[in-house]
């Protein structure tokens, strides 16, 4: 029995989370697994309400379940970055989840905006690091609200934090059955002592893994190589924000936001799944969101837990969803998000 925090979150998240919650539940009545959901109401409404995001009681419930599912934090009656960073990125601080596992996997090829794009060319993985880089919050305005503001934001990069990350890449390259290559991302060419620690952890350690290529790629290449040559990719490891911005881009790849999964991993602690789109305050509360990302990430859940063969059996029951057109409107379907989810649930 897996004991799962779920927290819905704001917007379209709760909307999403309950088709994921819905999946599992279907998935534990035709398999051996078995699940028990706790709910944490945490988000904007409880922020408005009470002023908290989230407390060390909360936390020190969480640490002890299993996993953590969630769907997605923000909300317009609240200032940008409250939440996000009052809720998100402290849960992925505390938990020390230092890994943020985003693969970019084209299941349907007819949902890719690239041309002759076959399903095989889209399969990479990106090693977003998680605890660090520009997210790591510090920084400072000095002469606010005045024509001589400045502010400055701090890019934290220690060699510990830098090289467990890459190691992890270079491990799970390894246990790749696809080719074997790991690309580091990074802007060396300007961020000259940030990114230098960056090359040297990787060259480093590179020669440790003597079973994975090792190569390199500059930031903004990489946007231009993923849109062009997708397929020269396996493995990618880069920055906290280099890792947020490339994987909306590999989203769209995908076939869109209503694709693309995140887990935050920490190896030895709780991690926590959830979708890379946010809460779509402009779709939300009209049961039109994709669940897709969101059932992904419980599927990611499940494959962490150590379960392959029932989480790929969540991922065939997604393609045979896609392959039928039964999907929500930002895919081209007339589904609703809770036809998409049964739909998907019937299918396992
Ligand atoms: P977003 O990902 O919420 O939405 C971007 C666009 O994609 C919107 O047009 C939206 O309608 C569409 N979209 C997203 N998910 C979809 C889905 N499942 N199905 C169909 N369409 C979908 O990004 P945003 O608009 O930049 O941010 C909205 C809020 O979410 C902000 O407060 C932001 O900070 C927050 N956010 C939270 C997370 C998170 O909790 N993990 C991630 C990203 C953004
Ligand atoms: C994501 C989101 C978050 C991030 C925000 C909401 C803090 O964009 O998960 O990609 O930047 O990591
Ligand atoms: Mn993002």
């Amino acid at each position: 029995m897996y004991k799962i925090a779920v927290i819905p979150g704001d917007g379209i998240g709760p909307e999403v989370t309950t088709e994921g919650v819905k999946v599992l539940k279907a998935l534990a009545d035709s398999s051996d697994l078995d699940f028990k959901f706790e709910d944490f109401n945490l988000g904007a409404d409880h922020y408005l309400e009470t002023g908290e995001l989230v407390t060390d009681e909360v936390k020190e419930e969480l640490a002890d379940f299993d996993a953590i599912y969630l769907g997605a934090v923000g909300d317009p009656r609240v200032e940008p970055g409250v939440l996000e960073k009052g809720i998100l990125l402290d849960l992925r601080f505390s938990f020390d989840q230092y890994v943020n596992l985003r693969p970019i996997k084209l299941l349907d090829e007819k949902f890719t905006p690239l041309k002759d794009t076959q399903g095989e060319d889209i399969n990479f993985v990106v090693v977003r690091e998680n605890t660090e880089g520009l997210y790591a919050g510090f920084g400072g305005v000095l002469k606010k609200d005045t024509p001589d503001e400045v502010a400055t934001q701090e890019m934290v990069n220690t060699r510990k934090g830098v090289e467990r990350v890459i190691r992890y890449a270079f491990e799970y390259t390894q246990q790749r059955d696809e080719a074997k290559k790991l690309t580091v991302c990074d802007k060396r060419n300007v961020l000259t002592y940030a990114h230098s620690l960056w090359q040297r952890a990787f060259d480093d350690v590179a020669p440790e893994y003597s079973d994975v290529e090792p190569d390199h790629m500059l930031v903004d290449a990489m946007t231009m190589k993923m849109v062009r040559n997708p397929e020269d990719f396996d493995v990618v490891v880069t920055c906290n924000m280099f890792g947020d911005i490339i994987t909306d881009l590999g989203a769209e790849l995908q076939g869109g936001m209503g694709l693309a999964v995140s887990g935050n991993i920490n190896p030895d602690g709780v991690s926590m799944f959830e979708p890379v789109h946010g809460s779509a305050p402009d779709i939300a509360g009209q049961n039109i969101a994709n669940p897709i990302a969101a059932i992904l990430a419980a599927q990611m859940m499940v494959e962490v837990l150590g379960h392959s063969e029932e989480a790929a059996r969540i991922e065939d029951a997604i393609k045979q969803a896609l392959e039928d057109n039964k999907v929500t409107a930002d895919m081209g379907g007339d589904l609703s998000t809770a036809e998409a989810g049964d739909y998907i649930s019937n299918l396992l």
